[in-house]
């Protein structure tokens, strides 16, 4: 087993940019298991099939293979095959995977290849779910979370930086459907693990938090010598 930092919180908390960067300073594998849920979804809408329709996404999820590829230490998500790594981080797109990942079918069709990656190397897995599901056994555990007004306007801020208009008002209920999406499913909701470490981001910037992820981490290797 490696060792494991599980990293959960809600859309748009900057789990992403905080744990690429903090994985890499810790040489770990940053392992973005939303982006993963990202590709069933597109892989469904591509399909034309109605995303409310449990059974029939049920029925349908053997035929979305999901893998990983490292490039130069980033994750590349693939598709039967199709890097759409790109394809994927669009708002829609994230909108697909959280209605797609309320299903356990979906749900039982990631788990193994997230708890294999786990088990192969030292990893930093980002999701909804990793410290209360898929590794409630953890190294470390962080519940990462922002106000959802905080979270809007880092949004907004990054969408411009691209060129991309944005209207704070309609992202910020983008960001409050999808939070209640997520924790209010009936299979592994967004919570934070009773063990997890909360760290609320709302008045922090990106390099106070990934020195907290380190200083976290430094702590519990040093608890576990290595044997
Ligand atoms: O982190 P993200 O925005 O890329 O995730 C997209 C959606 O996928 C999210 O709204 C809920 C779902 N998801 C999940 O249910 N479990 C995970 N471990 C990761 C993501």
């Amino acid at each position: 087993m490696g060792f494991n930092i599980a990293i959960d919180g809600p859309a748009g908390a900057g789990k992403s940019t905080i744990a690429k960067r903090a994985a890499k300073e810790l040489q770990f594998i940053y392992v973005d298991t939303g982006s993963m849920y990202r590709a069933i979804g597109l892989y469904m809408d591509r399909q034309g099939l109605d995303l409310t329709d449990e059974a029939l996404i049920s029925s349908r999820v053997s035929e979305a293979d999901v893998s990983i590829n490292y490039v130069n230490g980033e994750q590349q998500v693939l598709l039967n095959g199709e890097n759409v790594s790109t394809l994927v981080r669009t708002e829609a797109v994230g909108a697909m995977a959280s209605k797609v990942s309320a299903y356990p079918a979906v749900r039982a069709h990631l788990l193994e290849l997230q708890r294999k990656l786990a088990k192969e190397a030292d990893v930093l897995m980002d999701g909804r779910d990793i410290g209360t599901c898929i590794l409630p056994n953890a190294d470390v555990k962080i519940y990462l979370t922002a106000d959802p007004a905080v979270r809007a306007k880092r949004r907004c801020l990054e969408l411009e930086q691209k060129g991309i208009p944005c209207d704070p008002q309609a992202v910020l209920q983008q960001i409050i459907d999808r939070d209640y999406q997520d924790m209010h499913r009936e299979t592994a909701p967004l919570r934070q693990a009773e063990d997890a470490v909360l760290v609320d981001t709302s008045s922090m910037t990106i390099d106070e938090v990934v020195n907290e992820i380190i200083r976290l981490a430094d702590a519990k290797r040093k608890q576990e010598p290595e044997m």
